[in-house]
């Protein structure tokens, strides 16, 4: 598959926002949807929108299929053994809550820690304050560096007796740098201790194995990597489900129900409550396949050279300071974050949206990583594959006259 064939999946990038051609940059926080994506979508609830796994009736079973083949699709994608490790949630939000509350409340007692790396998304932190401020417990720091990079060989005089789960993204959501999640989970293996690893940013550009990784809790969105929003999954180690009680009550999550007690469903679907998201969680199937087409050579390869220029270009121009730097390129996804110093990052951004480039600009749910950095908020440019390196191009000529007009 060509890049260009791959972009050509992507409607919305043919438009044009203030009449001139949408350049969109900020697929981190939410990717555009494929064609095939938005026909499965509809085709859901056009042809086949019924609740699943309840009736005996011919759209019902069609739809419970449709339900459980993304479930084995997602399995396979991320190399779980069993579908019953593969829980759909609505997101990644949801299934670090999910694990907070079943496995926190379980597991962690008064004077218990977490350890939390300091790039986290809010995501991967007010869980864990919640359960902290519920338990009793605290959360421990894990350091990144001035470049980014996570202070690993730190950990081992973080790790206590006490520590109960270590929590770290894949890859951060400011910094775009792949954390070094095998090394920390083998450390923590080695103390006994489970790891949850946030995996929004990554799915979509780097393959996981969940089973060679042998994280414990792996959590990502599907609107992150093309399918539908309101659709995300939590991977766990069935040891753990096993163990934990489910988050929510209602809906088929249950096997017996009476007065006196009630017992459970078997997993994954003790932890699937109420109605799930029936129409959209089919649409991991054609995101999941837009993903593989993704890892095309010729699309990698234009991904490559997008990276290479961009990051030239941010790292050479003295105006402006980059967070998440490394000597290996291989170690990043084309994600990047700056500030321009005496330029506010809203006005950046505003102002590049009106040469129709779309950034994100704020504090990016990392309050304390801008801390950390001792700034308020940031302009972050996030590439997907279906964009080109004639728009990274735009990007740098459009960022280095807004500077420039801001500036005077
Ligand atoms: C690293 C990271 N974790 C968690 C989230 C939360 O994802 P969602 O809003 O899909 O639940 C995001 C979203 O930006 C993210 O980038």
């Amino acid at each position: 598959m060509t890049p260009s064939e791959f972009r050509q999946q992507f409607p919305v990038l043919e438009r044009e926002v203030y009449g001139k051609p949408l350049v969109y940059l900020d697929s981190a926080a939410t990717s555009q949807r494929p064609v095939a994506v938005a026909d499965a979508l509809s085709t859901s609830m056009l042809r086949r929108n019924a609740n699943i796994h309840r009736a005996v009736h011919a759209l019902s079973s069609e739809a419970t299929d449709a339900f459980e083949r993304s479930r084995e699709k997602v399995r396979q994608f991320i190399g779980a053994g069993s579908p019953e490790e593969i829980v759909f949630t609505s997101g990644t939000t949801a299934s670090i809550n999910l694990v907070a509350h079943s496995f926190g409340d379980k597991f962690l007692s008064q004077g218990d820690d977490i350890i939390i790396a300091e790039s986290e998304h809010h995501s991967d932190i007010i869980p864990w304050q919640l359960l902290c401020s519920r338990k009793g417990s605290k959360i421990v720091v894990l350091p990144i560096d001035d470049t980014g990079r996570l202070e690993v060989e730190k950990l081992p005089e973080l790790i206590s007796e006490r520590t109960k789960l270590i929590c770290v993204a894949h890859i951060s959501n400011v910094l775009g740098l792949i954390n070094p999640i095998g090394q920390i989970i083998a450390l923590a293996h080695s103390h006994g201790i489970p790891v949850l690893v946030d995996g929004a940013q990554s799915v979509a550009h780097v393959s996981v194995d969940v089973t060679e990784l042998d994280c414990d809790f792996f959590a990502f969105s599907g609107h992150k990597m093309y399918a539908a929003t309101g659709t995300g999954v939590l991977y766990a180690k069935k040891k753990w489900l096993e163990q934990m009680d489910p988050f929510m009550g209602g809906g088929e999550m249950i096997d017996t129900v009476s007065w006196e007690r009630s017992t459970y469903a078997a997993l994954p679907f003790k932890f699937e409550a109420g109605t799930p998201n029936i129409n959209s969680v089919p649409t991991f199937v054609p995101a999941i396949n837009t993903v593989i087409d993704s890892r095309d050579p010729l699309v990698a390869l234009e991904q490559d050279k997008i990276k290479a220029f961009v990051y030239d270009a941010l790292t050479s121009d003295e105006r402006i300071v980059l967070r998440g730097t490394t000597q290996d390129l291989g170690q990043k996804i084309p994600l990047f974050s700056f500030s321009v110093t005496g330029v506010h990052h809203e006005d950046l951004a505003l102002v590049l949206d009106k040469m129709g480039i779309a950034v994100r600009s704020g504090h990016m749910c990392a309050q304390p990583l801008m801390t950390r950095y001792g700034v308020t908020g940031m302009v972050r440019a996030s590439f997907a594959p279906y964009n080109t390196l004639e728009e990274a191009k735009q990007f740098i000529s459009a960022l280095n006259r807004a500077i420039t007009l801001l500036k005077q």
